[in-house]
């Protein structure tokens, strides 16, 4: 439907309604869109920020709508940097996601049936770990909690923790050390607060966590989730520990969320389709904490989609450790492949869009591509972590690709769909990185131009084979590569942005913007963009035209219907082509 000529120099979007213009990128691992505590996002898209762990800046999949204030939590500086996932830092710190109930409504009900229980969730990490506290949310729901704003009010407070590098499994100790005070402090007025650990942490530590923190009544691995009414009743007489993996398939006994849950959360949902790893790179510890790869089934994701879309979703994003390795029952008895259910999910009425994420580049098969090429839905904005341009280190790291299969997988992809756009996650100071190993994954950034990535300082793990490998590299080295590398990212990132402007994308209004009248939507590549445009349109996708790159989002006029809501991306793809 494009109707405008792409500029020259730039590939036209071929997709028929496709809500996208730009050429651009994204992703999620967790917020890489994998994991990342410390999704230590860029602060803003163009200026440099020295304190920035990681990189990207704006990303984000979903944001969490609750948020309470979580003052128990030191907040860190410069608490409204934009994450990867949408949320600002100190939503990530927050967000409890039980419905809140209206002023006046909660009064009733405990007059009805007596004061309701009150919880408060504090996720940190990947998407995955959002989509769990929703989850877990959700059955605390059906068991009658409500949501407390802050973890002083809280009968229960759980912390749904991240394992992935040492920094995101300490912050859970100094979390635990404020509960504690909470704890004695609700004690001293007659009062019962019940504190609980779940995810990786949880999983990895186990009762190890009660003995570092005898505060802690209940430790609960991510397969136990289905579990945790009955855990909670048990914690009345000592603390409770399970990190099971479980046989039955949790998502089977879980509570699905009321309608106005779903509602209260926004237009943006995830789904998880796989959890687990098999790939076993040599410095992540999921494949211990999460387990072995696990499909759900087709028709039980396709139930889920619909429920939400249903309740007003209007975008889906798939997550899964290894997301693009699903392999799940379909209704025919066959196994069905990620490209097979997105085909499947594209044909749920009143569902926009659909995303994946995290993907691991040697699952990157043919029909995915053709899903890429043939699926309006499809957003073409794809995290595909690399972790490092150097062969020698891919192969230490047994990513079980090398440097040149990781371009080919790029250039398959665009082939199949111009208009795509990459994030990625990188690693810096492996065990054994020289500083040309260094040099290799710089200049990766620079040929593919990423529109977004995450950086991380390698972090050892206890059990996985990198800890224990001889040349550590040197802390000092690790922070000035790690500055290197953002700067090299920062650079691509402005770039992409800058070559959004002009372009008409759709962007799908999501929330109230910074100033009235305004709203912010996002565009196909997740930048969060500043349209004016009506409350009542939220969960409408709109042409809007990109004037500007501002510093936490693009700024857009909006179009009139009838205009191409596509345009030719600022696409990486025709860098690479031209030799970039
Ligand atoms: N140290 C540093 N970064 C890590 N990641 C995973 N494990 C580690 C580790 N031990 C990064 C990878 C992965 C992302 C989610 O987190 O880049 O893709
Ligand atoms: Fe971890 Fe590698 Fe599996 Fe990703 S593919 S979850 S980095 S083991």
């Amino acid at each position: 439907m494009p109707t405008t000529p792409p500029a020259a120099g730039e590939r036209r979007n071929p997709s028929a309604h496709r809500a996208d213009a730009a050429p651009a990128p994204g992703h999620p691992h967790v917020v890489s869109p994998h994991y990342g505590d410390a999704k230590t996002v860029s602060p803003s898209l163009s200026g440099h920020n020295p304190e920035r762990k990681t990189a990207p800046p704006f990303i984000p999949g979903r944001r969490a709508r609750r948020v309470g204030t979580g003052e128990f939590l030191s907040p860190q500086k410069g608490a409204k940097r934009l994450l990867h996932d949408g949320r600002t830092s100190k939503q990530r710190k927050i967000g409890t996601l039980i419905e809140k109930k209206p002023q006046g409504a909660e009064d009733d009900a405990e007059r009805a049936s007596g004061p309701r229980k009150r919880v408060f969730i504090k996720s940190f990490g990947c998407q995955m770990n959002v989509y769990d506290a929703q989850r877990m949310a959700d059955a605390l729901a059906a068991e009658g909690y409500v949501e407390a704003a802050v973890p002083e009010d809280a009968d229960l407070v759980l912390l749904n923790t991240c394992n992935i590098r040492e920094k995101a499994a300490e912050k859970v100790y100094s979390d635990l050390g404020r509960l504690r005070v909470l704890k004695e402090g609700a004690a001293r007025e007659g009062r019962r607060m019940t504190i609980g650990v779940a995810g990786c942490v949880a999983q990895a530590e186990g009762a190890e966590i009660v003995a570092r923190a005898p505060t802690v009544d209940l430790v609960v691995g991510p397969q136990s989730y289905h579990r945790l009414p009955a855990l909670l009743a048990r914690t009345a007489k000592g603390a409770v520990i399970d990190t099971d993996f479980a046989t039955e398939d949790k998502f089977d006994f879980l509570a699905q969320p009321s309608r106005a849950a779903i509602r209260a959360r926004g237009v943006t949902a995830f789904v998880t389709v796989q959890e687990g790893c098999d790939k076993f790179c040599t410095f992540c510890v999921v494949p211990y904490t999460r387990g072995a790869e696990v499909s759900r089934p087709v028709m039980k994701i396709v139930a889920e989609v619909r429920r939400l879309v249903d309740a007003g979703v209007r975008e889906v994003t798939l997550i899964g450790q290894n997301v693009n390795a699903y392999h799940g029952a379909g209704p025919d008895g066959a196994t069905w492949s990620l490209a097979r259910l997105l085909a499947r999910l594209s044909e749920v009425p009143g569902l926009a869009r659909l995303r994946y994420t995290t993907s691991h580049p040697n699952d990157m098969s043919d029909d995915l591509l053709a899903a890429h090429r043939d699926l309006p839905a499809l957003m073409p904005f794809l995290h595909l972590p690399v972790q490092s341009g150097s062969d020698r280190m891919l192969a230490a790291m047994n990513r079980r690709h090398t440097r040149a299969d990781y371009l080919r997988a790029v250039e398959r992809l665009a082939a199949a769909q111009p208009a795509i756009a990459l994030s990625s996650d990188f690693i810096v100071g492996f065990p054994g990185e020289s500083d040309a190993d260094f040099r290799a994954t710089l200049d990766l950034v620079a040929e593919v131009r990423f529109a977004a990535a995450y950086s991380f300082k390698y972090s050892p793990r206890p059990g996985t084979p990198a800890a224990d490998m001889a040349a550590q590299v040197p802390e000092a080295v690790k922070s000035a590569r790690l500055a290197e590398l953002q700067a090299a990212i920062d650079r691509e990132q402005a770039a992409f942005n800058a070559r959004c402007v002009g372009r008409i994308f759709d962007v799908l209004l999501e929330k109230p913007g910074r100033h009235p009248g305004q709203m912010t939507g996002r565009s196909p590549y997740l930048q969060p963009v500043q349209v004016m445009a009506d409350a009542a349109e939220i969960g409408s996708i709109v042409p809007v035209r990109i004037d500007e790159v501002r510093v936490y989002s693009l700024l857009g006029r909006r179009l009139p219907a009838q205009n191409p809501t596509t345009d030719g991306a600022p696409h990486r793809s025709d860098a690479l082509t031209a030799g970039a």
